[in-house]
């Protein structure tokens, strides 16, 4: 029996069985906001309205919306092999991904885990930073770092080192033996700053703390995102991620970036590993690798974390992790089609280019009343509000709704308005994006 999609069978009056993530229910529910088609830098909604995508979907569609050559490749892919095991088996496309993004990775990044979402590749990055301590005899090693405001997605691992306190508190004790770094957002010094901010990068030294506490012997790794996005963008203050890794090589801890965000060209480089000249031990990927099209994920691992597996009889498995869809035959067409793109249509050049652009144009905001800061890096840009007293969230989610019915997504984290287009955006794009916000702004009592 073949089932009906067409769009009268599947509109529906009843929003209810659908619990949403990360969504108010409620208020989405009693005014639906349903995107149906999206072509290039557009979504379409359900009444036909044209809106301009500020966000990438959610930091993912860096090529753009409904590109033929991702299109086909998967459709080709889904006629010529849907599915096939990688535990045990495997298939070439997966193989070859694997070395496309290892040529794209700055360093001796060579090996690639595959995943489906960057909480997948989080928990993955995470449970390798153990379990190569162990292999390597130093099973002490459990403690994992996070560090405020971080965010790793929602698996426990991934909210065990995040540091967002919503994504936290209701969900239990979590992981134990995991501590926190201080978060690096200091506005009182570095507001309005372009690019990396002057001041925090003794901040790293937080780990020396935590070290002293411990102890070396009984911490594994070190994650931190390098620009940290759901948080509500901070960069990196110049010189920290290099502290980092100065402190993690003097005590032998694993670091690890989380690029689910910054990977793919959204700085304006292939990762923020390239950009910040940072080389950490393992790097987790998503969104971006298959420009958000089928679900995928990948950690990358340094050729020594790799080889420390590959010890005892030959027919053992070296690592006992991995997921059903690891390397998925639609993902990996996917991924290999958007590595195309981002390669002959230069996007992450274009994402460069267009830097300076966008940066001027988000700064036009300045002055604008409730406006506490601005910051930018490549293609993603961070508004930060000030709260009404007693309502964090309340003034940036009516932006969020205000923007929409002006035809432009934008998203919104508290108070802060994070933006983070396709990397296809051209400069009428950014014009309309800061031209709405803008008008909405002051509005905004
Ligand atoms: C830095 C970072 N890590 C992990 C995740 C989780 O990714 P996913 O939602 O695909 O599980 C995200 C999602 O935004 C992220 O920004």
């Amino acid at each position: 029996m073949s089932v009906d999609t067409t769009a009268s069978a599947t509109a529906t009056n009843d929003l209810s069985s659908f619990w949403m993530p990360f969504t108010a229910n409620r208020q989405f529910k009693s005014a639906p906001r349903m995107l149906t088609r999206a072509k290039g830098m557009f979504y379409e909604t359900s009444e036909g309205r044209p809106v301009l995508d500020g966000t990438a979907g959610l930091w993912c569609c860096n090529a753009g919306h409904g590109d033929p050559r991702i299109v086909s490749a998967i459709q080709n892919q889904a006629a010529e092999l849907d599915y096939a095991p990688a535990f045990q088996m495997g298939h070439p496309l997966a193989f070859t991904l694997a070395s496309r993004l290892a040529q794209l990775m700055p360093g001796d990044l060579n090996r690639v885990f595959f995943t489906n979402s960057g909480s997948e590749s989080v928990d993955t990055a995470l449970k390798i930073a153990l379990a190569y301590h162990r292999v390597r005899g130093e099973a002490t090693r459990t403690r994992l770092i996070g560090r405020e405001r971080g965010y790793h997605g929602v698996g426990f691992g991934g909210i065990s080192v995040g540091g967002i306190v919503n994504n936290r508190r209701f969900f239990g004790s979590l992981l134990n033996g995991v501590d926190h770094m201080r978060h690096t957002h200091q506005p009182e010094l570095n507001a309005f700053t372009r690019g990396q901010p002057e001041h925090g990068a003794e901040l790293a030294d937080d780990l020396e703390r935590i070290v002293a506490l411990h102890g070396a012997e009984t911490i594994a790794a070190v994650i931190v995102e390098p620009m940290a996005g759901s948080t509500g963008v901070l960069m990196p203050p110049k010189g920290y991620l290099e502290r980092l890794r100065s402190i993690c090589d003097k005590y032998g801890i694993l670091l690890i970036f989380d690029e689910v965000i910054t990977g793919f060209g959204r700085l304006g480089s292939s990762f923020a590993v390239e950009r910040f000249g940072v080389i950490p031990d393992l790097v987790t990927t998503a969104k971006g690798i298959t420009s958000g099209t089928v679900p995928m994920g990948a950690v990358f691992a340094r050729d020594g974390i790799y080889d420390a597996f590959m010890h005892g009889a030959p027919n053992a498995i070296e690592l006992f992790h991995g997921y059903t869809y690891s390397a998925h035959p639609l993902a990996c067409a996917a991924a290999l089609a958007t590595l195309d793109i981002y390669r002959d249509d230069k996007l992450f050049e274009r994402a460069d280019s267009l830097a300076q652009y966008w940066e001027d144009a988000a700064f036009s905001l300045k002055g604008i009343s409730n406006v506490v800061d601005i910051r930018t890096m490549g293609l993603i840009a961070g508004i930060e509000l000030s709260s009404r007293p007693g309502a964090i969230g309340e003034r940036a989610f009516e932006a969020f709704l205000k923007c929409y019915d002006k035809g432009v997504m934008i998203r919104t984290t508290g108070d802060i308005i994070a933006l983070s287009p396709p990397l296809i955006i051209e400069k009428e794009h950014i014009d309309q994006i800061f031209n709405t916000l803008a008008e909405v702004l002051p509005t905004i009592a």
